[in-house]
């Protein structure tokens, strides 16, 4: 297989007959990349993107099976085109020997990508109801019986991707609560209730006609529903942190989700799984200041802010997202 990015998009629209022998490709690569190759192709006057798993020789830290999750990620697209296909993007084909796939390439006026429009303070307030909807859906769909689970036992790539560095990592900085981050981790790591995305960030979804299209799925696994809920209100709580003017309007999308989200619950007792949250959710705000991958836009005293409230929800956990926000909102203010 070529290294060259432009012959490798070649080859993969080859093989799915998505262009003619003669055609000629633009190829633009994707930034945000950091074990795949993402890329914008342009052709005939269409537009698709392709993701590849990055190629061994190329990848720096070999210690998490790359083509797994290029194969995970497409799974996951494939079962929510399948679940919510109005929130799905469409899927060309996938490629084994060339460890890639092809799916539309989003771009359009009424496009745009659910962190700029939040960082922006331009969201619409009715953004996190329609995540918790998909969601939702999703999980549900995955909980019942005849859900075909196979395709989908990747709790060591979860392991290595995000339990390790978000709480394993944490917790070896932090020895007074280091027993529970551990505990937790454990927990997720057994759990295989539903499938999840596992990187269910406003960087990873886009809005298209009004409707979320989640991408990026290359941590899906069978696992815990926590985790996606936990790892998305995180995102919100971080962004009401860093921007005073609109804590509570991030604040309000918390209950939002958790009020769409709750009505697909029935694969276990909604109180239960709420207080899982409470406990998941400071534990990934620790996770995103003292862990590997820290979040880039808090300054350090919004990242100290962090960590201390963090350490005090994870001391004293609430029972529900309710008094939770409302310890966040009367603090931060
Ligand atoms: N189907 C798509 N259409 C348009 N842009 C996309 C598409 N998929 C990904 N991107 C852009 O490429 C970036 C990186 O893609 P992503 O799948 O999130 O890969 P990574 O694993 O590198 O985060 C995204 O943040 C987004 O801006
Ligand atoms: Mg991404």
């Amino acid at each position: 297989m070529s290294n060259n990015l432009t012959d490798r998009c070649y080859a993969l629209l080859s093989q799915l007959n998505l262009i003619a022998a003669d055609t000629k490709i633009n190829v633009v690569p994707l930034t945000g990349g950091v074990a795949s190759d993402i890329a914008c192709i342009e052709a005939d006057n269409q537009k698709w993107c392709v993701k590849f798993a990055l190629p061994k020789l190329k990848v720096e830290a070999d210690w998490f099976a790359p083509t797994h999750r290029n194969i995970a990620e497409y799974n996951w697209l494939c079962f929510a085109a399948e679940i919510v296909p109005q929130n799905a993007v469409q899927l060309f084909g996938y490629s084994d020997a060339l460890q890639g796939f092809a799916m539309a390439y989003l771009s359009a006026d009424d496009v745009y990508l659910y962190k700029a429009a939040l960082l922006a303070g331009k969201d619409t307030g009715t953004e996190a109801g329609k995540i918790a909807s998909v969601l939702g859906k999703i999980h549900l769909a995955s909980s019942r019986d005849d859900f075909d689970a196979s395709p989908f036992q990747n709790q060591d790539d979860f392991w290595a991707l995000r339990i390790e560095p978000y709480l394993c990592y944490t917790a070896s900085h932090h020895p007074d609560i280091s027993d529970i981050l551990l505990e937790e981790a454990e927990r997720l790591y057994r759990s295989d209730t539903v499938l999840i995305h596992g990187d269910v960030s406003p960087k990873n979804i886009f809005f298209r006609h009004a409707e979320p299209v989640i991408l990026d799925a290359e941590c899906a696994t069978m696992g815990d529903p926590c985790f996606d809920i936990s790892f998305f209100l995180n995102h919100l709580i971080l962004k009401a942190i860093h921007m005073p003017h609109r804590r509570q309007a991030n604040l309000r999308a918390v209950g939002d989700f958790w009020q769409v989200y709750a009505h697909y619950i029935c694969w276990e007792d909604v109180m239960v799984l709420e207080q899982r949250i409470c406990q998941l959710v400071p534990a990934l705000m620790l996770g995103r200041v003292d862990g590997k991958s820290p979040v880039e836009y808090l300054s350090l005293s919004e990242q100290e802010t962090t960590r201390k409230l963090a350490l005090k929800l994870i001391k004293t956990p609430h029972a529900n997202l309710k008094e939770l926000c409302n310890t966040l909102d009367s603090i931060l203010s």
